[in-house]
């Protein structure tokens, strides 16, 4: 077939990208199967500029041409957590904010403040939506990731994805666009656009945002020629721990914030992609790639937290555990020096006199995460009834607690988050716009500044144990 019958047959099909296409298929003797954003790819392949990629990937970003939707097929449906509306915004607290406990009524009425007045409209997350698991193939497809992407977007010409946010058209402005690096791969691929590889932070956000998503993918690839594809080694060693074969992982190591890369199959290659959608067939909304409200849109989270209890069991079969029934309250401690609470050994106190004033049978475990293998703090957490920690990376191991576990997340004051490094909205928590109301015990306490470091607010942790004791 003559290249410029083939390129007539292009502009047909994508209007608007007729000069882009001419330019191409005049150059380059493209296949009639493959397609013409692929036989941009493979030019970059071959060493020429990346130009043209990414002048395409941005043409498709600007683009109001609507592409075709993707078929989506449904693996797992998530009812709402609870049956009932939103009477007014107070009803915030316990749906997109957790509940917190205190007994000074200035606290309490300060939150309250803050989630009916201040913030109200900072979530969109909403644990009361039905959500599903899905899939869709997307064949000679490419997909934008980094990371800690800001936007995502899957493209093969004809069908598009906006897997993250929306761009509006300012995108390709932006500079992670300008400098995307292509990685061709000649693979069937598995990708599962919420994971998150932020450097330093793999292991926390292998849990919040990756692990949940694999096992709900897991049967497709069993069988199957797919990999799915990771993007530093914990991923792979966290995978692995639920039997997820390495033959079957496919690394792009991802290793620094500032990389950005357009993750492509070769031509007759398929990527297979998974989203949270909703119980409609729509995607759940997202916000503008330039709005402030970090976390806010994170709808994955919501299913993940709610997979949590399947995954632990899922590791601890695979990992052949012979356990007794959990039995312990478990204070995850921070052992880095980052954000460490300078009452902790009297926090820790408060607990035990609370367990021993009560009788409790429970024991208390204190341990610091990172510093065992994973399999044994995987043993650990699955022996709580009952978490306790700091907000931050090492309370992310909630997600790998049994069926039933409550949590008290130790979460700082507007005061105590001012100045802190990193994005800190008040009050940040690991309920994250509604995904902790998958636990049936979730409180909040709060730290606060004191002149010798956050100090956590102590009779407050001591009803918070007494109100989960009663629960
Ligand atoms: C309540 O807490 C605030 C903030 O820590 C403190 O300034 C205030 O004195 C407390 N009020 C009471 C009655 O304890
Ligand atoms: C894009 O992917 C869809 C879904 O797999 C497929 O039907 C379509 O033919 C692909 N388009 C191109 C140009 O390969
Ligand atoms: C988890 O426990 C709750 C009761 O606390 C129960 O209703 C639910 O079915 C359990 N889920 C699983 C997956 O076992």
């Amino acid at each position: 077939m003559p290249c410029h019958k083939l390129a007539m047959d292009f502009v047909s099909v994508l209007g608007i990208l007729a000069t882009l296409i001419f330019r191409v298929s005049s150059e380059t003797c493209v296949e009639p199967t493959s397609d013409f954003f692929l036989q941009l790819a493979l030019k970059v392949d071959a060493d020429s500029p990346v130009s043209q990629t990414l002048q395409f990937f941005q043409e498709q970003l600007r683009s109001t041409v609507l592409s075709t939707a993707l078929q989506w097929s449904t693996l797992r449906h998530f009812p709402p957590r609870w049956q009932r509306g939103l009477d007014s915004k107070c009803a915030n607290i316990g749906r997109r904010f957790p509940a917190l406990v205190s007994q000074n009524l200035s606290v309490l009425e300060a939150y309250r403040h803050y989630a009916c007045h201040v913030a109200p409209d900072y979530f969109i997350t909403d644990p009361d939506v039905a959500l599903t698991a899905d899939v869709a193939a997307l064949e000679n497809g490419c997909i934008s990731f980094s990371a800690k992407p800001t936007v995502v977007m899957a493209t093969n010409g004809t069908h598009r994805y906006d897997a993250y946010r929306h761009c509006s058209g300012s995108c390709p402005d932006d500079p992670a666009w300008q400098e995307l690096s292509v990685e061709m791969v000649d693979e069937d691929i598995l990708v599962l656009p919420s994971t998150r590889t932020i450097p330093g932070m793999e292991y926390q956000h292998a849990l919040t945002d990756l692990l949940a998503q694999a096992w709900t993918v897991l049967p497709l690839l069993r069988g199957s020629n797919m990999k799915l594809v990771i993007y530093s080694p914990i991923q792979g060693q966290l995978l692995q721990s639920m039997g997820i074969p390495s033959e079957q992982l496919l690394d792009i190591p991802i290793t620094s914030l500032e990389a950005h890369k357009l993750l492509c199959v070769k031509p007759g290659r398929t990527m297979t992609l998974c989203r949270t959608g909703r119980v409609d067939g729509a995607d759940p909304p997202f916000l503008e790639r330039t709005d402030p409200r970090i976390y806010a849109d994170f709808w994955w989270r919501l299913p993940g937290y709610r997979l949590g209890p399947e995954v632990s069991d899922a590791i601890a079969r695979y990992a052949g555990f012979t356990e007794s029934r959990p039995d312990s309250v478990v204070f995850v401690q921070r052992c880095s020096e980052r954000r460490q609470l300078a009452n902790e050994p009297e926090a820790v106190g408060a607990v035990t006199r609370v367990l021993v004033e009560a009788k409790s049978d429970f024991q208390l475990l204190t341990f610091c995460p990172g510093r065992e293998d994973f399999l044994e703090q995987v043993r650990k957490v699955r022996q709580a009834r009952l978490i306790i920690g700091e907000h931050g990376g090492a309370l992310a191991n909630m997600l790998l607690a049994q069926n039933g576990t409550g949590i008290i997340e130790l979460v700082g004051s507007p005061e105590a988050q001012i100045g802190v490094p990193g994005q800190f909205p008040p009050y940040k928590s690991m309920w994250y716009g509604g995904a902790g109301a998958a636990f049936a015990f979730y409180r909040v306490v709060l730290y606060e500044p004191t002149l010798v470091g956050p100090a956590v607010r102590l009779e407050d942790l001591q009803e918070a144990v007494q109100q989960w004791l009663r629960a």
